[in-house]
């Protein structure tokens, strides 16, 4: 174990902690922005900077292991200067379209830039116009807002697996590119680390204000991994889905199904009410109908053939209790145990 002090707090950790994750075990906020809790450190933004005594050159809280005896200082005139400076840099290029960003009221670089008080940019650069080389029918890239913090890159890389996506060029005219577009599965991982609005989602822009939603909390339907999402409720439409880091089994994952097949919910062509087949047409029905149609046939194929002429197949899509039920009832009513589920297929 490592023994060290920050702000003047003794603080015992294992070897291999970073000084970010130390000041975090005794409630110390240290400002971060490229820094995400499922990434191994990044370092690009700078904003985690700290003083360690006897070192000259303050140092990057998230990638700096602790070492005993150091005294870590977390807030200072110069730290808040190297920050608001690293701000400023970020921000030289970075379009203040916050009215009309997606990401706007949950934009990471949106809090600090107010956090710090930046009003005014006095650097200037060149304005470099890039062409997304990155986007999808469902993720659409917005390269002037991208900060390269390598987050999305990195997370399609070590939470996904896949490294699809890379930086390509230099300076202000680097940009997040699609290496291995053929790879890339729109799983949308890259925008959920996105700490601004360089990544966002294509089937819900303009649809509604972060603030203006119910994030209602439900459990995926698409297959039996029991992953947790959040639907983007607005007049009583879904009109995204998001989740939230470190909640349920994904942590905040989710594949492409999950995270962009909602439409269906409110889909005019879904269908609401039972349909029964009238003379090679299907009809409306009432559900009352069409179970005592189902239940009719089920006793006569019962009667004339037996339980085991008859057989029960469900779905990853119900939930677990569902699915219970569903083998009880063959089992329990109909009398067989010809019951099968469709993960098996
Ligand atoms: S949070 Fe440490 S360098 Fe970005």
């Amino acid at each position: 174990m490592v023994t060290l002090t920050i702000d003047g707090k003794e603080v015992t950790v294992p070897q291999g902690t970073t000084i970010l994750e130390a000041a975090r075990s005794v409630d110390i906020r240290i400002p971060t922005l490229c820094y995400h809790d499922r990434l191994n450190p990044i370092g690009s933004c700078r904003m985690c900077v700290v003083e360690i005594e006897g070192y000259t050159h303050p140092m990057a809280a998230c990638t700096t292991p602790v070492d005993d005896g150091i005294e870590v200082v977390t807030k200072s005139d110069r730290l808040t200067r190297i920050r608001q400076d690293s701000l400023k840099l970020i921000l030289v290029n970075h379009p203040l379209d916050c009215p009309v960003c997606d990401k706007g009221g949950e934009c990471l670089l949106q809090d600090l830039t107010y956090e710090f008080g930046i009003d005014q940019v006095e650097y200037k650069a060149a304005k470099v116009e890039r062409e997304s080389q990155y986007a999808t029918p469902l993720i659409r890239y917005w390269p002037d807002r991208c900060i390269m913090c390598l987050r999305c890159v990195t997370a399609c890389q070590e939470i996904k697996g896949i490294g699809a996506i890379s930086i390509q060029g230099d300076g202000y005219g680097a940009q997040v590119v699609a290496v291995d577009a053929e790879k890339c599965q729109s799983c949308g991982e890259c925008l959920q680390v996105c700490p601004t609005g360089a990544l966002t989602e294509d089937l819900s822009r303009y649809k509604g204000r972060t603030w203006l939603v119910d994030r209602v909390p439900t459990t995926c339907t698409y297959c039996g991994c029991g992953c947790q999402l959040e639907l983007n409720v607005q007049n009583d439409r879904v009109i995204a889905v998001t989740t939230r880091e470190g909640v349920g089994v994904n942590h905040g994952s989710l594949c492409v199904k999950g995270r962009f097949g909602y439409e269906f919910i409110n889909s005019d062509e879904r269908l609401t009410k039972p349909l029964i087949k009238k003379n090679g047409k299907f009809e409306e029905a009432s559900w009352d109908e069409a179970l005592d149609l189902v239940a009719s046939k089920f006793s006569a194929i019962k009667e004339e053939h037996g339980p085991g002429a008859l057989a029960g197949l469900t779905s990853a899509r119900c939930t677990n209790e569902e699915n219970y039920l569903f083998q009880k009832f063959m089992r329990a009513a109909v009398g067989t145990n010809n019951v099968d589920h469709c993960a098996r297929l």
